[in-house]
């Protein structure tokens, strides 16, 4: 490879970990790990992560027993079931309007969520406010939560295991919400509530029944949106449909919260 062709990869990798430090706060990169055998490769592999489980997260009694979000909140605080191996990090339960008719759910909580123990606080946080700007909403409208809890170590993505974990406390969360909306906020997000392992790109654009209530859609992540620009237009044509389904739904004529082409 021509040595330019080197620095130019070089450059973009630096680039990138710069950014994903921003995001997601310090993290060091580890050793790569010795490949799995075939058949370890299948128990945390992407394709199996429903294939023995899903009546083990439907029958979770736990969560099912709390009757608020207060209760299932005291209830997330004391399990264990929802950490993930970095020692000593708080419960980021998630935050919002608990009536709200939209939820929001990412991926899994970056330092700083970690820190304020909040959601989307961070710098994709931010662009996520503005995202809800552009269709006239604000955080307070939604609610905002993630598919994990706790923070995973070096910010790599939730393991399948973690994500089965979570997920009984999070239908429960959902439920108890029952907001008419989901936005999954990214890949990881998406194919965990649509048990699939279909791209984005088949994902998006269109609403997909999720357990009987809701209607859920899927959009770009908005670190991936810091990474790569020119996949907002694609993210304003989803919040489009959003906000039309939502004004077609409540029957909300008001043309001030109406959003146009024109931005
Ligand atoms: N990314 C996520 O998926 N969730 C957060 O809360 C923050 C960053």
């Amino acid at each position: 490879m021509a040595e330019d062709e080197q620095h130019r990869i070089i450059n973009s990798i630096r680039e990138y970990l710069k950014l994903e430090q921003e995001v997601y706060g310090p993290f060091q990169v580890p050793e790569p790990a010795p490949a799995p055998q075939k058949e370890e490769a299948m128990a945390v592999s992407d394709e199996n992560i429903w294939a023995e489980s899903s009546e083990s997260v439907q029958d979770a009694a736990e969560p099912l027993s709390a009757n608020s979000l207060d209760e299932l909140r005291a209830i997330c605080e004391k399990s264990d079931e929802l950490r993930t191996d970095l020692a000593g990090t708080n419960l980021v339960f998630g935050t919002g309007n608990p009536g709200a008719d939209i939820m929001f759910i990412g991926e899994a909580p970056g330092a700083q969520e970690d820190k304020q123990g909040e959601p989307f606080v961070g710098r994709a946080g931010q662009l996520l406010n503005k995202i809800l700007a552009a269709i006239h909403f604000n955080r307070e409208d939604v609610y905002i939560a993630n598919i994990l809890k706790h923070r995973p170590p070096n910010n790599r993505d939730p393991l399948p295991e973690e994500r089965l974990r979570s997920l009984p406390y999070l239908y429960r969360q959902i439920d108890l919400i029952d907001p008419r909306w989901i936005v999954c906020l990214g890949r990881v997000s998406a194919q965990t509530l649509l048990e699939t392992t279909e791209p984005m790109k088949t994902l998006r654009g269109r609403f997909h029944p999720f357990r009987n209530n809701f209607e859920l859609m899927v959009t770009f992540h908005p670190a991936a949106l810091l990474r790569n620009p020119a996949w907002k237009r694609d993210t304003w044509e989803d919040m489009k449909m959003l906000r039309r389904s939502y004004d077609e739904l409540t029957g909300n004529r008001d043309s001030q919260s109406g959003v146009s082409d024109a931005r």
